[in-house]
């Protein structure tokens, strides 16, 4: 039997994705309907019942976000899509904006209808210029249908959705980064609080979800909170895109019932990553991004939810499951993360400009036989831990996640070329 679930990928693939009568023929728009004859205390009690936790890598429970937003009394409110989707690895929100674009606006819709709002902003990786022709084209079909726009299902409520495309800078995905690039000024992360349900775009109370979250959104108000609940795990409903890639036989999309399948399902089911390619032995996994942890072949068994992973010092994130063979330098691969970080740093704090480099640094002399000595591997600690508790964003305090991870399955490739007398000599 078939460990994957089709929840929110129902229909990619399969219908034109910018038809609206393509969309209603899979279901589509029945929750719009039905959630315009809600309350949106009601809406949110399904979202609440639900347990959706935000997929977009903080896991930050979109119930108690909505229910937040509803107690706000200042107008208006702007609905914010994060669809800037720039973590390596993760490519599983491309699949709702470019196979399934009328989920995700249904979505947009709902929250709009629930807040009152004045308009949705859909804020789209540069790169997914394709995709956002279609998002535009999927938008003004959705009006021509009533759908959108003017007088929404012939409700009296008028809401528009606007699409916004990023210029390439990982940081604009951080929510704050995100609203300040919307606002067409530096993409940099604001200081919070304020909270940005309440001082959000154009400092006016704003709800950012991830583009997963919010197309997940139509199924909880259609099947109810319980139902949604029950496909998933019971700290957390629903379904998951994950997305497998690198050294796995099969790369792509798959989404899984949260809490029902493993790690190791994941990797070697051949519906999803197939196992190893060419033969190979599985070294390490990176999970939810650059900037989630590593995992080892030690945590296959780990089931797939936000609990478990947790419990086992691993995470979900954006859901990326980046998987290497056994030919694969565990120092090399870091290079290749801290240069990444290096690059997306917007420089605005020392700790993540300046740490990264050093950790680079460091990295690389520990590739080189003899060159490294004690101090550095005890520097390098020092300033995973610095780095991690005094960087202004997400950014900078999970820069070193993988190392972090990496470091407690390899500690042995870590010091293999470490000049063990030098420091001592040096003293
Ligand atoms: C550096 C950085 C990059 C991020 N990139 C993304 C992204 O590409 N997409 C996304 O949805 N969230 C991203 N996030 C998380 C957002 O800040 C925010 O938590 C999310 O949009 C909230 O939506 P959710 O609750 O539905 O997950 C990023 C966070 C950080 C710190
Ligand atoms: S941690 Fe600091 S330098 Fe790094 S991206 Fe965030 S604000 Fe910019």
């Amino acid at each position: 039997m078939s460990k994957l679930k089709t929840l929110i990928s129902e229909g990619a693939g399969k219908i034109d994705p910018v038809s609206v009568s393509e969309y209603v023929g899979v279901g589509g728009y029945e929750a719009l309907k039905k959630a315009v004859g809600m309350t949106p205390e009601a809406v949110i009690a399904e979202v609440k019942k639900a347990k959706l936790l935000g997929r977009g890598g903080a896991a930050y429970p979109s119930g108690s976000k909505w229910e937040h937003l509803l107690h706000i009394p200042e107008t208006p409110k702007y609905i914010v899509c994060n669809a800037d989707e720039g973590e390596p690895g993760t490519f599983k929100d491309k699949l709702i904006l470019g196979k399934l674009p009328l989920r995700l606006i249904e979505g947009i819709t709902i929250a709009g209808v629930v807040f009152g709002a004045k308009a949705g902003y859909i804020y789209v990786r540069g790169e997914y210029r394709t995709i956002q022709k279609r998002l535009l084209k999927a938008i003004e079909n959705a009006k021509a249908a009533g759908y959108l726009g003017a007088n929404v299902l012939g409700t009296g409520f008028s809401f528009d959705i606007h699409v916004i495309s990023g210029a390439g800078a990982y940081v604009c995905g951080e929510n704050s980064a995100l609203l300040n690039s919307t606002e067409g000024k530096v993409g940099r992360p604001r200081i919070k609080p304020p909270h940005l349900a309440e001082v959000g775009l154009f400092l006016q109370p704003t709800l950012v979800n991830n583009v997963e979250s919010l197309a997940s959104v139509p199924a909880i108000v259609l099947k109810g909170g319980d139902e949604f609940l029950s496909i998933g795990h019971p700290d957390s409903g629903g379904t998951k895109l994950i997305c497998l890639s690198a050294h796995a036989k099969n790369h792509g999309v798959f989404e899984i019932p949260l809490g029902k399948v493993t790690l190791r399902d994941a990797i070697y089911d051949p519906e999803m990553g197939g196992g190893i390619a060419g033969g190979k032995q599985l070294k390490f996994f990176h999970l939810g991004g650059q900037s989630g942890p590593i995992g080892s072949p030690a945590q296959l068994d780990t089931v797939y939810s936000y609990t478990d992973l947790r419990k086992a010092g691993l995470t979900v994130g954006s859901g990326a499951i980046v998987v290497l063979d056994e030919t694969v330098p565990i120092l090399e691969y870091l290079k290749g993360v801290t240069e990444f970080f290096i690059h997306e740093s917007c420089g605005k704090c020392v700790p993540c400009r300046e740490g990264n480099k050093q950790l680079l640094k460091i990295l690389e002399k520990l590739s080189v036989p003899g060159a490294a000595n004690e101090n550095d591997l005890a520097n390098l600690r020092r300033l995973v831990t610095t780095m991690t508790a005094a960087s202004f964003c997400g950014l900078g305090q999970s820069a070193a996640v993988a190392l972090n991870t990496a470091w407690k399955h390899f500690k042995p490739e870590f010091e293999a070329n470490v000049n063990r007398g030098a420091a001592a000599a040096a003293a």
